[in-house]
């Protein structure tokens, strides 16, 4: 039986010592501009970068604020920066990013249609999501999804769900489904962490990402 396709390392990644896959990100940072352009969303982007609302902003490297085009038509949200986007200021640039970007690669959206944020905007310790720090986060996020009006949201993860819709079920149930949060059109995936778990949530992870590519190729979601 064939596995799940492999993430395979690109030419210029780097191998540690213990042998982990550490992506090259140098040639791919630059390659879209970051956000909207305007005063709007720099003010937005120098309070997120400079905020101290809560205890998160202690241990953090730097905020992280968002990846990705201009103008784009669907927008992922993730839970919160990790060590390497901790360590670099941007979304997804780890582990769960590479998984997240082959993915989009194959959305046959154009990657300046892309845009990449989180729910809390600093890297919680030990990466255990920080549910006291919603509160401070979430005009923040709002705000960025104001400014950057999608089309489409993409919660990624229980968090990321629960945060935009208080009312969803399980993300187990609510993954590869459209539904509708106030003003937003939701399309819910698995966290991209959660699919690199096991064979069997990376299956899940493919099946809703396919889903979603035809939900985009529909007319109205164009
Ligand atoms: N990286 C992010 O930026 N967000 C996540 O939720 C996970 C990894």
């Amino acid at each position: 039986m064939s596995g799940p396709a492999p993430l395979l390392p690109r030419s210029g990644d780097k191998r540690s010592s213990r042998g982990v896959c550490r992506p090259n990100w140098g040639d791919r940072l630059h390659a879209t501009t970051e956000g909207p352009v305007g005063s709007e969303w720099q003010t937005l982007s120098d309070e997120i970068r400079s905020c101290t609302r809560c205890p998160l902003h202690r241990t953090r490297a730097q905020a992280v604020v968002y990846r990705g085009g201009p103008n784009p038509s669907v927008v992922f949200v993730g839970e919160a920066p990790g060590a390497e986007e901790d360590r670099l200021g941007r979304p997804f640039v780890g582990r769960s990013g590479r998984l997240l970007d082959e993915s989009v690669a194959g959305l046959g959206v154009p990657p300046e249609s892309v845009g990449m944020i989180n729910v809390l905007k600093c890297r919680p310790p030990k990466n255990v999501f920080v549910e006291r720090s919603v509160a401070a986060c979430r005009p923040y996020l709002d705000r960025q999804l104001a400014l950057l009006a999608p089309g489409v949201v993409v919660p990624l993860g229980a968090h990321a769900l629960g945060t935009l819709d208080p009312s969803a079920p399980r993300i187990t149930d609510a993954a590869g489904r459209p539904r509708t949060a106030g003003p937003w059109r939701l399309f819910p995936l698995l966290h991209p962490a959660a699919a690199l778990r096991s064979r069997r949530n990376l299956a899940r992870w493919r099946d809703d990402v396919g889903r979603l590519r035809v939900f985009l190729d529909a007319p109205a979601n164009g």
